[in-house]
């Protein structure tokens, strides 16, 4: 039986958290929220416990974890040598949506934390909910984001129940995630450093910070000689009719819908609020055209909101790749399978 409990800004949330604790403690895992997505955390040294995250969310046990420390010093218990970037970006970017990936202390993690990787990714959550779990527990803790493998990730607690109700005993639930998409993960054993999976920390703030950072492109991407997250590589953030990019213009939006009915095809439309009278069977919008921050905060959400409906297809508006529209893009193009209604 999963229970989810209300994490209240004005309450008092000590006998929450000592729940959480005694749990983690206890090779128990517990779903918290941080400001990325929610995540399914463990004792990264416990690896019965991390084992347990795999199983609920059904993930391939060859795709390591983030592990989540509440100040920066943890680091230096984990990491073998921390470059000299690592350590002007975490002065710039944690705690935040910014993975690190460095060469990791032999020893100090679970086996299945790393997958049998030399290196892992490390990030300091910015959310009040994970850094006081993280405090109180004192110990690094292990989370991917807490949705079934392959589904889009959490941005509410209800996201996480839908998913895994049943098969883990506590949500912790912190309301809405503030930007809904994963951290950037950024491979910094290579030199330029090379962002694994674009995020909110876009490739601009980084290249502020250290100079040249390698956004590799979709072709490069399936080269191999390009550093991956193992991760990338499966279907990912999909609802369970197939979505279809399409250009963010109105008149082949309506000409598209109009197709698409007159073929017996009931269509969920994603698009920005002025697309709405267009004669989608279903419409969600992620507010005004261009808002990428709105975007990526509400995509997850619509996407799951699809699965709700009787549609058999779903179209979404695309946006440019500037700034965090790379996140947002890169998780269509995962979401679609890289398929553009035409
Ligand atoms: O925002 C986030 O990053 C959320 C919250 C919960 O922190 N977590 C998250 O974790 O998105 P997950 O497991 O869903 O995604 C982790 C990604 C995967 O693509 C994985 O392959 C990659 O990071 N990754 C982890 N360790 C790695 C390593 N040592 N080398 C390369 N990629 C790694
Ligand atoms: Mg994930």
């Amino acid at each position: 039986e999963t229970i989810r409990l209300l994490v209240d800004k004005s309450g008092d949330n000590e006998g929450i958290y000592s729940q959480a604790v005694d749990l983690l403690n206890n090779g128990e895992v517990v779903a918290f929220p941080t400001e990325t997505v929610y995540g399914l955390g463990a004792v990264a040294t416990d690896d019965r416990a991390v084992k347990k995250i795999f199983e609920a969310k059904g993930r391939p046990s060859d795709n390591p974890l983030i592990v989540h420390i509440g100040s920066i010093e943890d680091v230096l218990n984990f990491i073998e040598e921390i470059p000299q970037n690592a350590f002007k970006l975490m002065d710039s970017f944690w705690p935040g949506a910014l993975t690190l990936i460095m060469k990791v202390k032999p020893g100090v993690f679970a086996p299945s934390v790393t997958a049998g990787l030399s290196t892992v990714g490390i990030r300091m959550p910015d959310h009040e909910v994970a850094l006081n779990l993280l405090r109180k527990l004192q110990k690094p803790i292990a989370a991917p984001s807490a949705n079934r493998s392959g589904k889009p990730s959490p941005t509410k607690a209800i996201h996480v129940e839908e998913d895994l109700r049943g098969k883990i005993p506590l949500i912790l639930d912190g309301g809405t995630t503030g930007i809904g998409l994963e951290s950037t993960v950024l491979d910094i054993t290579v030199n330029p450093p090379v962002i694994l999976r674009p995020g909110g920390i876009t490739q601009e703030m980084l290249q502020e910070v250290i100079g040249e950072v390698i956004l590799p492109n979709k072709e490069q991407q399936q080269l191999e000689t390009t550093p991956k997250a193992p991760g990338m590589k499966y279907t990912h953030y999909a609802p369970e009719a197939p979505v279809y990019l399409i250009e963010s213009d109105q008149q082949i939006v309506e000409n598209a819908i109009i197709q698409l009915k007159s073929d017996g095809k009931q269509v969920a439309l994603l698009a920005p609020s002025n697309f709405h009278s267009l004669g989608a069977d279903y419409f969600f919008t992620f507010g005004n055209e261009g808002d990428q921050e709105r975007m990526g905060a509400k995509l997850y959400d619509d996407l799951r909101a699809c699965d709700k409906t009787k549609a058999n297809i779903i179209l979404v508006t695309t946006t440019s790749t500037e700034g965090v529209g790379a996140a947002i893009m890169n998780r269509l193009e995962k979401a679609s399978g890289g398929k553009w209604y035409k």
